[in-house]
C-alpha cells in the first residue's frame, strides 16, 4: 500500500548509512564530577567498533581513485576491528575480502569477520600470547598479508600510511563532537593504534580551539610516544600500544601522554560496565581511567568536559583469567 506524500520514513538504505554519528554519553555515574567525562559510543557501529569510520573512507577512497574496480579483491592485516569494518563495507559493495590477523587477537573477531562473508587468515604469534599482541605479532600478519596481496593483486588498503583513516576523524568524528558538545571541549583523550582516530580529532578540535588539551593514552611501559624505552611490550589494549610511532601520529596536536596499566583499563572497563550498563573492550576502560586520571590532575579547570571514545564492544574479546577472579 502506497503511503501518502506527506509521510515521511526512516529507513536507512544500507549498512553504510549507519556508520558514525553514534550519540555522545555523559558517565555522569561513573564520574560524578567535579568536571564531566563525554563518551563518544563507537560500540554502536555495525561493525561494533570506531573502526568502521576508515573502512568506510579508505574503500570509498580507493573505489573513486580507481584503485578499488567494481567487484575487486581487498585485503587488510588487522587487529580485528579494521577487519570487521572493512567487511561489513566490502559486503555492501561487493568485494571479496581477504584479512590476516594474528592468532592472539581475540577469535570473536576472526568469527565475526566470517560471518560478513570476509576470509581471516589467523597468523601465528612469534612474541606475544593470546590477548597480548606485540609489534612483532603485527609485523609477521603483515608479512602474511602482503604475501596474498602480491599473489592475488587485491587491493591493499594499508591503515597504518592511509591518509584517508585519519581523514574520516578528522571529517567525522571531530566535526560530530564539536556539534555535539555545542562547540566546548576541555580536553580529548585517546589511544592509539594507526593514530587515525587520535590524528584526525586532535587535528580538527585544535583547529577549532587551539586551547582544547589533547591527550594519547599509552599502556605503561609500552609508551613510545612520551619517548620511553619499551619494557613491558605485552598488554591487555589490543588494537593499540603497538610500541612505536606510527606514521599517521603527529606531535603537533598532542599536549601530552597518559600512562594507563592493565589493572586501571581492566578496573575501568568492569565500572564503565556497572555504573554505566555499557560492555566495552580493554581500549575503552584505558580511555576512560585516563580521562579520570586528567580530571584527577589539577590541569583544566575544575568543571572541565573531557571527550574520550569507547572504541568497542566487549563482544569481541575472551575474557582473560584475571577478569574471572
Ligand atoms: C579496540 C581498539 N581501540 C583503539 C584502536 C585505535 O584506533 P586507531 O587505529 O585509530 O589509532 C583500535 C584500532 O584498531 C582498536 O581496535
Amino acid at each position: 500500500m502506497a503511503q501518502p506524500s506527506e509521510v515521511k520514513t526512516e529507513i536507512y538504505s544500507s549498512a553504510l548509512e549507519l556508520i558514525g554519528n553514534t550519540p555522545l554519553l555523559a558517565l555522569d555515574r561513573l564520574w560524578p564530577g567535579p568536571g564531566r567525562i563525554l563518551a563518544k559510543c563507537e560500540f554502536m557501529n555495525p561493525g561494533a567498533s570506531i573502526k568502521d569510520r576508515s573502512s568506510l573512507y579508505m574503500i570509498q577512497n580507493a573505489r573513486e581513485s580507481g584503485q578499488l574496480q567494481p567487484g575487486g579483491s581487498v585485503l587488510e592485516v588487522t587487529s580485528g576491528n579494521q577487519g570487521c569494518g572493512l567487511a561489513v563495507v566490502c559486503a555492501v559493495l561487493g568485494h571479496p575480502i581477504t584479512l590476516t590477523m594474528s592468532k592472539g587477537n581475540s577469535v570473536q573477531r576472526a568469527i565475526h569477520m566470517e560471518a560478513l562473508g570476509a576470509k581471516c587468515v589467523r597468523v601465528p604469534q612469534v612474541e606475544g600470547t593470546y590477548g597480548n599482541v606485540t609489534l612483532a605479532d603485527v609485523q609477521q600478519a603483515e608479512k602474511k598479508g602482503l604475501e596474498i596481496a602480491e599473489e592475488t593483486g587485491a587491493f591493499y588498503v594499508n591503515q597504518f600510511n592511509n591518509g584517508m583513516n585519519s581523514a574520516s576523524h578528522y571529517h567525522g568524528t571531530g566535526p560530530e563532537i564539536w556539534r555535539q558538545t555545542g562547540q566546548r571541549v576541555d580536553a580529548f583523550v585517546a589511544t592509539v593504534g594507526t593514530a587515525g582516530t587520535f590524528a584526525g580529532t586532535s587535528k580538527f578540535l585544535k583547529e577549532k580551539n587551539p586551547d582544547t588539551l589533547c591527550y594519547v593514552v599509552e599502556p605503561s611501559g609500552s609508551e613510545p610516544i612520551k619517548g620511553e624505552p619499551i619494557t613491558k611490550p605485552l598488554h591487555l589494549l589490543q588494537g593499540s600500544g603497538y610500541g612505536c610511532v606510527p606514521n599517521l601520529f603527529e606531535f603537533d596536536h598532542m599536549d601530552g601522554t597518559l600512562s594507563v596499566t592493565d589493572e586501571e583499563s581492566l578496573q575501568y572497563k568492569k565500572l564503565i560496565g556497572e555504573k554505566e550498563g555499557l560492555y566495552v573492550g580493554y581500549t575503552s576502560g584505558a580511555n576512560v581511567a585516563a580521562a579520570v586520571k586528567l580530571l584527577e590532575s589539577g590541569k583544566l579547570p575544575k568543571d572541565a568536559w573531557v571527550v574520550t571514545i569507547l572504541n568497542d564492544t566487549g563482544l569481541k574479546y575472551t575474557p582473560v583469567p584475571e577478569e574471572l577472579t
